[in-house]
């Protein structure tokens, strides 16, 4: 078989800020109630950033976890891209902070902006290095603080949100060609402009000059979310060359328990596969995946050499699928 540079998950981190902000203390001063949430969304609880953390301090710390996991060091670190929506400014990069703050030597630093998809498009992203043989140690980092862009009024889409960041170093290594590699096997990106009014802030620096709150038709946005998350992992597991059926493990954005199981069902994976942190992190936008990624590699579900199948959609709409061998 021909020699094929992969690009491997060498190691998975993940940070959540202590603070824990429940069901309950919602209801406090939001017309909702602990019943409501769990019913429709399986959120329990979500983490919230303290005012004087922002993204890039979230992303250094499930950064350092991840470089430890991997045995490597920010001296390795050649190229940082982190996804996120929440940017500490609108210039520069994150991924330029998280390089200052980690101490990275010069390298290459930049953000991708999907929203909730961010991480799967920043993973194919660092592929375009990784396996070109152009970046020895890449990290990969979905950071969010979901919680700046609540509008506090608006139940339909406060309750849902919380703040996180999970991280990857991804290396080159020489695969055959095959499906029995490791690294990151196949994808399937998709972006559809026409639904933006779907889900979007409506403010930036270049319109409003505000920050602008998250805006969102919750049940449009369910519905596309099954059936086009479903045709996208079809098509990353064809890219891969590999059965859906055959995944040990699906780690999917965690925006909502019943699209997570509603996907799982359309596309037949057992239920038993889906890694689900919905209930603890609530959505974490472009951390959600590696957060749910390092949840399963710290309690021994997911381990090196199982097949995974990420994805998520979010904001543009933007939507998504990864298939890798760990
Ligand atoms: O990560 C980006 C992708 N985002 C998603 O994937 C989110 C997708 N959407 C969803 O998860 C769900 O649509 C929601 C959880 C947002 C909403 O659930 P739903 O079952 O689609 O409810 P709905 O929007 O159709 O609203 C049903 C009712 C409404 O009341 P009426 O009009 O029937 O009287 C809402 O006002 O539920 C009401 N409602 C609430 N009630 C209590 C909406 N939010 C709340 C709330 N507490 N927090």
């Amino acid at each position: 078989m021909t020699k094929v540079l992969r690009s491997v998950v060498t190691g998975v981190g993940g940070y959540l800020p202590d603070k824990v902000v429940t069901n309950q203390d919602l209801a406090m001063f939001v017309d909702t109630s602990d019943e409501w949430i769990r019913e429709r969304t399986g959120i329990h609880q979500r983490h919230k950033a303290d005012d004087d953390q922002a993204a890039s301090d979230l992303a250094v710390i499930a950064a350092q976890r991840a470089l430890e996991a991997a045995g490597r060091t920010p001296d390795d670190v050649d190229l940082i891209i982190v996804a996120t929506t929440t940017p500490d400014l609108t210039f520069p990069a994150t991924a330029a902070l998280v390089q200052r703050k980690l101490g990275c030597p010069i390298g290459i630093a930049f953000d991708v902006q999907a929203v909730c998809s961010g991480f799967v498009y920043a993973l194919s992203v660092a592929d375009g290095f990784v396996a070109r043989g152009r970046s020895k140690c890449a990290l990969v980092i979905g950071s969010e603080t979901m919680t700046r862009l609540m509008d506090w009024n608006d139940r339909g889409t406060c309750v849902l949100f919380g703040d996180g960041a999970g991280a990857v170093v991804l290396e080159p290594q020489d695969g055959e060609g095959a499906v029995s590699d490791r690294g990151l096997l196949g994808f399937a990106l998709r972006a559809d402009g026409t639904k933006q009014d779907l889900l979007f802030v409506d403010g930036g620096p270049g319109t409003t000059g505000t920050r602008g709150f998250l805006r969102m038709q919750g049940n449009q946005v369910f519905r596309h979310a099954v059936v086009n998350i479903s045709e996208a992992i079809h098509a990353a597991a064809e890219d891969a060359g590999v059965p859906v059926a055959s995944v040990d493990w699906f780690i999917p954005h965690q925006a909502n328990q019943r699209i997570l199981e509603g996907v799982a069902r359309r596309v037949g994976i057992d239920e038993h596969k889906v890694i689900s942190t919905v209930a603890q992190h609530a959505n974490t936008s472009a951390a959600s995946i590696p957060l749910a990624l390092d949840q399963g590699v710290k309690d021994g579900r997911v381990k090196p050499g199982q097949l995974l199948l990420l994805e998520a959609m979010g904001g543009g709409l933007t939507w998504g699928a990864c298939v890798l061998r760990l």
